[in-house]
């Protein structure tokens, strides 16, 4: 059994999750972060709400907050099915089951809808969609992408993989990407060539052990610097 979405689904995680899959300190957490396919997690309202900077930026931000809701009702049930056809794919133990799982992921986008409208007025949830971003060169200090490079590696080309990145570098100063493996927890066909791609071009990268692992083996983060 392998796990397959037509489409890349709007599922969201927690404040505590971003901090532990970025590895963020207290000092990233008072830099200007950007959060690139934020969709809807409760990272953007959780830090907001401690007097922190953060715009998020989706496509799925063109759509009002009820139809938001119903695509997050309609791939709720297949996303907790797809998870336990698949559970040997994944480390049960901070989430011990895979209804805990639906609840802990309800609960964090519940507090992304209640917000978003708001947010949206704040200029704090952008619509937009990679590889081309309505920000101008060097807008951010910060940029964090969960759950969609890498993760989405049949659906998104390598060609995309290097225009999405090229454009995070252009708006931020630095980019953190979580998780480097696949949606069946393989490591992404992608990674080793992007990786090359950046260093040939001079860029600083590396791979970080991270505190956070859902998928087995995925504990790491890849953070791209300029020269
Ligand atoms: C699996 S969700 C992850 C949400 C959040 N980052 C998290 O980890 O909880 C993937 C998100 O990527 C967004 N997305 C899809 N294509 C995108 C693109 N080309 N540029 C930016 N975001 C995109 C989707 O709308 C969705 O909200």
């Amino acid at each position: 059994m392998t796990i397959q979405y037509q489409n890349i689904v709007p599922w969201g995680r927690s404040f505590q999750e971003y901090v532990d899959m970025f590895d963020l300190t207290d000092k990233d957490m008072n830099r200007s972060i950007i959060g690139c396919g934020d969709g809807p997690a409760s990272f953007n309202f959780e830090m907001t709400r401690q007097g922190k900077s953060v715009i998020s930026v989706d496509p799925v931000y063109n759509f009002y907050r009820e139809t938001i809701q119903q695509r997050i009702n309609e791939t709720y049930s297949e996303v907790l099915e797809q998870t336990r056809a698949n559970q040997d794919k994944f480390l049960w133990g901070n989430i011990s089951s895979v209804e805990e799982l639906g609840n802990i992921r309800m609960a964090s986008m519940k507090l992304f809808l209640e917000d978003f409208e708001e947010g949206k007025k704040q200029g704090r949830y952008v619509a937009g969609e990679l590889p081309e971003l309505p920000f101008s060169d060097n807008a951010f200090d910060l940029a964090l992408v969960s759950h969609l490079l890498f993760l989405y590696s049949e659906q998104l080309s390598f060609d995309f993989h290097i225009r999405a990145i090229d454009e995070l570098l252009r708006i931020a100063g630095e980019v953190r990407i979580f998780p480097l493996l696949d949606l069946n927890s393989r490591k992404s066909i992608h990674l080793d060539e992007v990786i090359g791609s950046l260093l040939s071009r001079g860029f600083v990268v590396h791979e970080k052990k991270v505190n956070y692992e859902f998928q087995k083996g995925g504990n790491t983060m890849l953070v791209i610097a300029h020269p």
